[in-house]
C-alpha cells in the first residue's frame, strides 16, 4: 500500500476578508512556531484573497486552493475565473464539485468532468468532491452514488495529480460527523474504485469532510484510507485549524 502523507485542508467558503485572512495567517504562523508538523496544510480562501495571502502562506509552507473554477480557458464568460488566472494568483489546487456547488449552483457531472480536466490541463491539482445526501444514505444508495460521481467526474482523468474528498452532504455544517466506521467503509470503497479505474489509483489522497473538528480529528485521521481532512467551519479559527493539524 502506498504511504500517502496526510493533508489538512481548510475551506473558508464565502467567509473572511483579506484583512481577516492575513490576521489568520499571522496567527497560524505564531502557532506553528516550535511545532513539528507532519501533515501538509492547505487553505481555500475566496479568490479575492489568493494573491494577497500567497506570500504569507508560502512562508509557513501552507498551500493555496481555489474553491471553484471555470473550465473555459478565456473569453466572454462574465463573472467566471479561469484555471490560468487562479494559478497566476497563487492557487496550486482547485476544489471541484463541492456539494454546495452541486446543490446550490446546479453543477452536474458533465460540467464537473470538464472542470477536473481543465484544472489538470492547467497544471493544478483538482480536489474532486463526492458525497451522498441523507436521503440517499437512508435509502442504502451511498456507495452507488459516490461510485457514479467518481465514474462520471473522473472519466478519462489523465494523471495521478488528483485528490478526492468524501464529504457526506448530511455531515456538512450540521455538526453531525460520519462515524469513523462510516468514513472507513466509504474511503475503502473509494480506494477500490480508484485502483480499479487507474493504474495510479493507490497514490491518490482521499480526504474526509463534514463537521471535522479538533474533538474528532484524531479518530477520523486514524482510519485506514483517511488521508486527511477537508474542514469547513473549524478552519475559520486559526486555533482550531492548528489543533486539527496537530491532532
Ligand atoms: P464543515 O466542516 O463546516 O462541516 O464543512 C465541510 C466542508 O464543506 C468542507 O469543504
Amino acid at each position: 500500500m502506498a504511504l500517502i502523507p496526510q493533508i489538512i485542508a481548510g475551506n473558508w467558503k464565502m467567509n473572511l476578508t483579506l484583512t481577516q485572512g492575513r490576521r489568520f495567517i499571522d496567527s497560524l504562523a505564531s502557532g506553528l512556531v516550535g511545532k513539528k508538523l507532519e501533515r501538509k496544510l492547505l487553505l481555500a480562501p475566496n479568490f479575492t484573497l489568493l494573491s494577497g495571502l500567497i506570500q504569507g502562506c508560502a512562508d509557513i509552507g501552507v498551500g493555496l486552493m481555489a474553491q471553484n473554477c471555470a473550465y473555459q480557458e478565456a473569453g466572454a464568460f462574465t463573472g467566471e475565473t479561469s484555471v490560468a488566472m487562479l494559478k497566476d494568483a497563487g492557487a496550486a489546487y482547485v476544489l471541484v464539485g463541492h456539494s454546495e456547488r452541486r446543490q446550490l449552483f446546479g453543477e452536474n457531472d458533465d460540467l464537473l468532468q470538464q472542470k477536473a480536466q481543465a484544472v489538470a490541463a492547467g497544471g493544478l491539482v483538482p480536489i474532486f468532491c463526492v458525497g451522498e445526501t441523507l436521503e440517499q444514505r437512508q435509502g442504502g444508495e451511498a456507495f452507488a452514488i459516490v461510485s457514479n460521481q467518481l465514474r462520471s467526474g473522473l472519466n478519462r482523468f489523465p494523471c495521478e495529480k488528483l485528490i478526492v474528498a468524501y464529504e457526506p452532504v448530511w455531515a456538512i455544517g450540521t455538526g453531525q460527523t460520519a462515524t469513523s466506521e462510516d468514513a472507513r467503509l466509504m474511503h475503502a470503497h473509494i480506494r477500490k474504485f480508484l485502483e480499479i479505474q487507474f493504474s495510479w489509483g493507490e497514490m491518490v489522497p482521499i480526504l474526509y469532510g463534514g463537521s471535522a473538528k479538533p474533538g474528532n480529528a484524531a479518530e477520523l485521521l486514524a482510519q485506514p484510507e483517511v488521508n486527511g481532512l477537508l474542514v469547513g467551519g473549524a478552519s475559520l479559527d486559526p486555533e482550531s485549524f492548528l489543533q486539527i493539524a496537530l491532532a
